[in-house]
């Protein structure tokens, strides 16, 4: 299996043993995420943007609690075709929002002990309806604490507050082709919020 069908199977699991319980309120008139209009999404995360934190947070996860206080990087969610076709948006700690939010391409070396934090919501095409997607994180280690990912440790939190497991390489493998960036995606240009 390649990185991104593992990838698609982990969200996959973590949606159906996650948000089952939750999903029942956002209703959407669109299955397809691609099909959702600017104030779809707006409607969308009023709905569910509360239950978001309180679900990564079941476990008691301190970036799960916290995030929400770090600086946020763009102005509202998008949909881009990865991390599951969720609609996503990422908050930068303090550590990392000065140098994250240049959104620069070449020569980027993140601070020790950078964060990212990147929620997401799903559209479940079943039930016509929002739900909690995971939390996916990525953390700077010191130098040389892990050179196949250029020391970054992926992480993530399901909807019912457990870690999400898999490979380091099932996140790199994709993150990799931004060598220049510290192995950062950053949002689409039209929603990034600079500094
Ligand atoms: C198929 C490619 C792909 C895979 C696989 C992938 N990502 Fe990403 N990731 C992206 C893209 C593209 C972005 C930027 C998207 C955006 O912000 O809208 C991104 C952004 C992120 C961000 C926000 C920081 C940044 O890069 O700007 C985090 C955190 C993140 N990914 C974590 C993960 C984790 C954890 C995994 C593995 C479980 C993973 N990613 C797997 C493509 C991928």
């Amino acid at each position: 299996m390649n990185s991104l069908v593992i990838f698609a199977v982990l969200i996959a699991v973590a949606i159906i043993a996650g948000t089952t319980a939750q999903a029942q309120d956002c209703q959407v008139s669109v299955t397809d995420p691609f099909d959702l209009t600017e104030s779809d999404i707006a409607r969308i995360y009023d709905c569910i943007g509360d239950r978001m934190v309180a679900a990564y947070s079941k476990g008691g996860d301190t970036v799960a609690k916290n995030y929400r206080g770090w600086t946020v990087t763009a102005t509202r969610h998008v949909v881009d075709g990865t991390h599951g076709n969720g609609l996503l948006l990422t908050y930068a700690n303090d550590i990392a929002a000065e140098q994250y939010l240049k959104f620069a391409e070449q020569g980027v070396v993140m601070p020790v002990g950078s964060q990212l934090a990147k929620e997401s919501i799903r559209i479940n095409a079943t039930k016509n309806a929002a739900e909690v997607g995971p939390l996916t994180l990525m953390t700077k280690l010191e130098t040389g604490a892990s050179p196949e990912t250029g020391d970054w440790l992926y992480g993530g939190i399901q909807p019912n507050g457990d870690p999400m497991r898999f490979q380091q390489a099932s996140c790199h493998d994709c993150h990799k082709i931004w060598e220049g960036q510290d192995y950062l995606g950053y949002p689409i240009e039209e929603v990034r919020i600079g500094n």
